[in-house]
């Protein structure tokens, strides 16, 4: 099942904000990972805007002719008026903290389960595919099968620490539960946080019906060595059968 490749461009929009201007511009970006093959674009705008902005994701909905995934934490109102004015394909629910640097959890889905509910169900009636960011934990992804969620998103933070370390073998194994359990509910399956270019494909490989990834970091870190168009096409051919 061919895995679909959703390139944040959330860095870019920080390296546009350090200078003012408009130098990277976002939007061309945008396009330009699509021609260069992406089959996604995700965004994460935070209340502060102090990488995407809300005006961003206005003038990026105009220009996506693949996917657009919006991240973030639907606790903000401003966050939710957004993504319901702008409806992109996919919203993914994120318990991020106000001025937290990056997610760094996943949700618990047992305990905020009547929260999601009704949350995931506001995003669903106005067309909008909802996925929830959760630990690599059975139980959690249970617990998320309650909630109406399309698809959870498998934070892979652990993961790709591990990887690092050599330990691939070992944590692989928890993510594979997860994902089996993700496939016995019905729910679709994407990960996200610290993929890169060597932990990608064996990732994939041991959880081959992965939905899709979402990738900004160590892609828009490559770009820089390797540039745009061909780091997006190492990614991909990281994910091809
Ligand atoms: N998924 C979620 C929910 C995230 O918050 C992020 C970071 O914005 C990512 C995926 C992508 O992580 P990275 O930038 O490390 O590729």
């Amino acid at each position: 099942m061919p895995t679909k490749l959703s390139v944040n461009i959330n860095k870019l929009a920080t390296l546009r904000n350090s200078r003012g201007g408009n130098n990277p511009d976002v939007v061309k970006a945008a396009v330009d990972a699509q021609r260069f093959g992406a089959d996604g674009i995700t965004v994460h705008p935070r209340p502060d805007e102090r990488h995407i902005r809300y005006s961003d994701v206005r003038a990026l909905k105009k220009v996506i002719t693949t996917e657009f995934n919006i991240e973030g934490n639907s606790r903000e109102q401003s966050f939710v008026d957004l993504v319901l004015e702008v409806k992109p394909h996919q919203v993914t629910l994120v318990p991020d903290e106000l001025g937290q640097i990056t997610s760094d959890h996943g949700w618990d889905t047992i305990r905020h389960k009547s929260y999601l509910k009704e949350m995931i169900s506001v995003f669903k009636q106005a067309g909008i595919r909802v996925s929830i960011f959760v630990d690599p934990d059975p139980k959690m992804v249970e617990g998320a099968a309650l909630t109406g969620t399309d698809r959870v998103e498998l934070y892979t933070e652990s993961y790709a620490r591990q990887y690092a370390t050599g330990n691939r073998g070992s944590v692989i194994v928890k993510y594979v539960d997860a994902a089996k359990k993700a496939k016995e509910a019905g729910l679709g399956l994407n990960a996200g946080h610290d993929l890169d270019l060597h932990n990608l494909k064996y990732f994939k490989q041991n959880i081959p019906w992965l939905d899709e990834v979402s990738i900004g970091h160590a892609l828009i870190c490559d770009a820089i060595y390797l540039g745009f168009e061909n780091a997006i096409q190492l990614y991909k051919r990281q994910l091809a059968e």
